[in-house]
């Protein structure tokens, strides 16, 4: 399967990623390709005078090749970790100022408040704060104020314990020291204390960037989820200075209800900002791309390419991340079909593509009955005009899968949970509804990208292959027959 979007597509159940985060290191593939191009040309008419057939260098082929397909000027553009510059950022005008006029503070030395900034996935959150943390410490740096940036994606770390050693790896990272305990083998006491040593040694002020901080739930038998208690820590070790650096927490979350999961203790604590991030239209989408269409040569990307991008992606979420993907992705089909252009349908392409590979990035992560929840429900949204489902008919089917292979059978409400937490990832929406006064109330699930491509997904798992498609269809069809 074709998924140069992410790695790791399929299973996943041991993720235990040791290597750059998301969020970390930027794509080493950008292209200067025409830099290069004209000064190696000159050497490769030296050559070809010398030897004098028509046997070209691997070098030479390499950079004809590189011009017959070169589509993408400037791969960086299209790299969704990538903080582009101030002006290529649109519409977020309003959060830019706030997150700066929080984080200004910073450059007074001074403690700046916490923020909490939450939305559904690609609406800038990551690049706001990065791009605000960058200016600041261009700016601390002529004004001789140490100042870290100090950030972790929280989607790859389990447990409490890995999040403290990855903030201090990073703190090290920032003040280019080394972290002096090990990863295993110590408790949590350590790994803060090291933390605190290499902020406070190293550090006038710092901000902690805890990306997807809603991932971190941590471990299961523990009351509080992990998140809570590493926001109680670091805020109090702030205010009670064991850190003596003046720091500032900004958590960054999909989850507009974590605050909710947030515990008292932590809230006595954290008391942030809130900053709002709301889903992009089609209009603001297709500025964002306009922006970003230098990531191609001149002239190579037809009239219509980016006003369908922008209205898939609007379509689904308003999401940029994924404006950003259909339109490298539509130019990397473009260019390995040898096409001159992208093309219209190099982006309906891309759509099929990345929309797989959406789904295949938050599946990899769910337990099996989260699988079988949403593989019952998108199997009934598959099968109906509208592409959504009822709670109630998507549990009998839940039920039937269940049976099938045996495993553990939760009850309605906890499927419905089960579901509800799914809207996180903002693949599944729901909507009370009753259909007439005699019939009681169920949730409507509907999907944000097609049915089918969750099932097929989904069918990726063994356990839940060895149903067949045809059978549950059946099983799916009959209920919804029965539905009143
Ligand atoms: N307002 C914007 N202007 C330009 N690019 C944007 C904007 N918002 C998001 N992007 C781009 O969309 C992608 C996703 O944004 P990101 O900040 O990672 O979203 P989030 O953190 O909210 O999930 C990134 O490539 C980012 O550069
Ligand atoms: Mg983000």
């Amino acid at each position: 399967m074709g998924t140069d979007d992410f790695e790791n597509p399929r299973e996943n159940t041991g993720k235990s990623k040791d290597g750059p985060t998301e969020d970390g290191t930027p794509s080493s593939d950008s292209s200067e390709r025409p830099e290069s191009l004209s000064s190696s040309e000159s050497e490769a008419a030296d050559d070809s005078q010398s030897i004098e057939d028509d046997s070209q260098s691997i070098e030479d082929m390499l950079l004809e090749f590189d011009q017959q397909e070169g589509l993408i000027r400037d791969r960086s553009l299209l790299d969704p970790n990538h903080i582009v510059e101030e002006d290529r950022i649109v519409g977020r005008d309003s959060q830019l100022q706030e997150v700066t006029k929080m984080l200004r503070v910073a450059l007074g030395d001074n403690r700046p408040p916490n923020l909490f900034l939450y939305g559904p996935s690609g609406t800038g959150k990551s690049l706001i704060t990065k791009a605000v943390c960058k200016n600041i410490s261009e700016i601390c740096e002529t004004r001789d104020i140490r100042f870290g940036t100090i950030e972790v994606n929280c989607q790859d770390l389990d447990t409490l314990g890995v999040a403290i050693y990855e903030l201090a790896n990073c703190a090290a990272d920032e003040a280019q020291v080394e972290v002096e305990v090990p990863k295993h083998g110590v408790a949590t006491k350590e790994k803060w204390d090291e933390l605190y040593r290499i902020v406070n040694e190293n550090f006038d002020s710092a901000v902690f960037v805890l990306d997807e901080l809603d991932m971190l739930v941590g471990r299961r038998d523990k009351q509080e989820p992990a998140f809570s208690r590493l926001l109680y820590q670091l805020s109090r070790a702030g205010a009670n200075n064991e850190l003596t650096a003046h720091i500032s927490v900004v958590a960054i979350s999909n989850d507009t209800k974590m605050m909710e999961s947030v515990g008292s203790r932590a809230l006595s604590s954290f008391t942030p900002e809130d900053v709002h991030f709301d889903d992009y239209d089609a209009n603001q989408l297709q500025s964002i791309l306009r922006r970003r269409q230098d990531a191609f040569f001149e002239n190579v990307l037809d009239e219509d390419v980016i006003p369908l991008a922008a209205a898939f992606a609007a379509q689904t979420h308003g999401d940029a991340r994924k404006a950003i993907d259909l339109m490298r992705v539509a130019g990397e089909l473009a260019e390995r079909e040898g096409d001159d252009n992208v093309r219209e349908v190099h982006v309906r392409q891309a759509q099929d593509k990345v929309e797989k590979n959406r789904v295949l990035e938050v599946v990899r992560g769910i337990s099996t009955q989260k699988k079988l929840c949403l593989y019952a429900t998108a199997a009934v949204a598959a099968e109906t005009a509208n592409e959504a489902a009822r709670s109630t008919t998507g549990y009998r089917v839940y039920q039937f899968l269940t049976d099938a292979i045996d495993a553990e059978q939760y009850h309605q409400e906890t499927y419905v949970n089960k579901m509800k937490e799914m809207t996180t990832y903002s693949l599944v929406d729901f909507e009370r509804r009753s259909h007439g006064p005699s019939s009681g109330m169920f949730l409507e699930f509907q999907f944000g990208e097609r049915p089918e491509t969750i099932l097929e997904t989904l069918r990726e798992d063994s356990r839940i292959n060895v149903v067949s498609p045809g059978e549950v269809s059946s099983v799916v069809k009959a209920q919804i027959r029965d539905e009143t």
